[in-house]
């Protein structure tokens, strides 16, 4: 079987790298990078930590608006897929490299397969939610990692669904929707372990173990509002303790158009740093007091990582981090976040939400046994 898989982004390098090991096994592997991410920082580090092949195609299609940005992927990816002609595609998670790959692939018949299937916020104002529901409702596979997206698509008219631990047995018709779990969730423990000998900075950052939080922002919601900016930063320069905040690209450019930056440079308690490598966030993740975020993958690694997370968003898609109780939703509420700082304790245990860490092999045995 020959797969396109379609990256663009930096949790789309990490949710790939499991999966693209497993399919090159014993398949043919072309992988697209529409750069969308093109700083170092945020792409070439981590093909190099995760051992992600070189791209067989890097489009270059780096930053623009919502609809230029995803148009001139879509363009691009048309070309690639009809010229190499894949018998899949596979695209991951809710960025616009996800549309653009969706939809290219669609419109010329070709099986598509979305891994992160059936996640929603329920907030249509983010333009993650809306490639989701997109990018699903032309998928012929939806891998699912957790029960609520099953629960999510049912409550949206997809009826073929394999899950409660049943595996999939034989061929099944299209849309075909199974719970496989979470291929971050693989990837997190695997590099997990290897962040532990490889990583070096703690001793870097002169960071003592559970002595410090780590914080990232990049949401819209969150970098394009000013005065929510200005209120996190007020936050983040408010604690008692060390803040360790690896800054998006995204993040710096607003924090400077804004005249924020000096307030973060000069604060005393907050480390600023680029955007680190996945060897090192890894580290930095799981020794950390707490983590605050509005990231999406990050709330997942707070929690495997059993880090009480305080998440600078309204809303999540992954309920289960905060139905169990490790995960807070504060959004950019100035007292709310210093009293979850203080505060907020998870007590609850953990249920396995997130599958048992072979989600990229059971996406690929499912691929395989289907196909014809
Ligand atoms: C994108 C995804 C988001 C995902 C995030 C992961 C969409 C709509 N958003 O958001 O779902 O959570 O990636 O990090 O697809 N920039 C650089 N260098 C880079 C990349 C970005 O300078 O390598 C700056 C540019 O100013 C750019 C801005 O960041 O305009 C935003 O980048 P973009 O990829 O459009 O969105 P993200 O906020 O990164
Ligand atoms: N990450 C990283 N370095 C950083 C910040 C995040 O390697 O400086 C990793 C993190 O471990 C997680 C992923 O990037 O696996 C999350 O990506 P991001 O927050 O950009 O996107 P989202 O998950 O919100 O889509």
């Amino acid at each position: 079987m020959k797969v396109a898989s379609i990256v663009g982004a930096r949790p789309q390098f990490i949710k790939a790298a499991p999966v693209s090991k497993k399919i090159r096994k014993n398949h043919h592997e072309v992988l697209i990078h529409t750069g969308q991410h093109y700083n170092e920082e945020m792409s070439a580090i981590f093909f190099e930590q995760l051992g992600i092949p070189k791209p067989d195609y890097n489009l270059g299609v780096g930053s623009a608006s919502q609809g230029k940005q995803t148009a001139e992927m879509l363009a691009q990816i048309e070309d690639v897929l009809l010229s190499e002609k894949p018998d899949l595609t596979l695209v991951y998670g809710d960025t616009n490299s996800t549309l653009a790959g969706a939809l290219a692939a669609v419109k010329l018949h070709i099986p598509l397969a979305h891994v992160e299937a059936g996640l929603r916020s329920f907030d249509k104002s983010m333009p993650e939610e809306i490639n989701r529901i997109l990018t699903d409702h032309v998928s012929d596979y939806l891998f699912c990692p957790t029960q609520t997206a099953i629960d999510n698509l049912r409550n949206e008219g997809f009826t073929n669904v394999f899950n409660e631990g049943k595996f999939v047995s034989e061929f099944c018709d299209s849309p075909l929707v199974c719970n496989v779990g979470d291929v971050m969730f693989d990837t997190a423990i695997y590099f997990g372990k290897i962040a532990e000998n490889k990583s070096d900075i703690l001793n870097k950052l002169n960071l003592g173990k559970k002595e410090y939080l780590l914080a990232t922002i990049h949401r819209a919601n969150n970098t394009d509002d000013v005065g929510n900016l200005s209120r996190l930063v007020k936050a983040f320069c408010a604690f008692n303790e060390t803040l360790v905040f690896p800054i998006h690209p995204r993040t710096r450019k607003s924090l400077s158009e804004n005249g924020l930056l000096p307030k973060l440079e000069n604060s005393k308690n907050v480390k600023l740093i680029d955007a680190v490598g996945y060897l090192d966030f890894l580290m930095l993740e799981k020794n950390a007091k707490k983590i605050l975020t509005d990231s999406g993958g990050i709330q997942k690694e707070a929690y495997f990582f059993k880090i009480p997370c305080v998440t600078l968003r309204e809303t999540t898609e992954w309920v289960e981090t905060v139905e169990d109780g490790w995960n807070t939703l504060v959004g950019s509420k100035y007292d709310d976040i210093l009293v979850a700082v203080e505060d907020f304790w998870p007590k609850g245990s953990q249920r396995q939400v997130f599958g048992d860490g072979n989600a990229a092999e059971k996406i690929v045995e499912i691929l395989s046994r289907n196909e014809n």
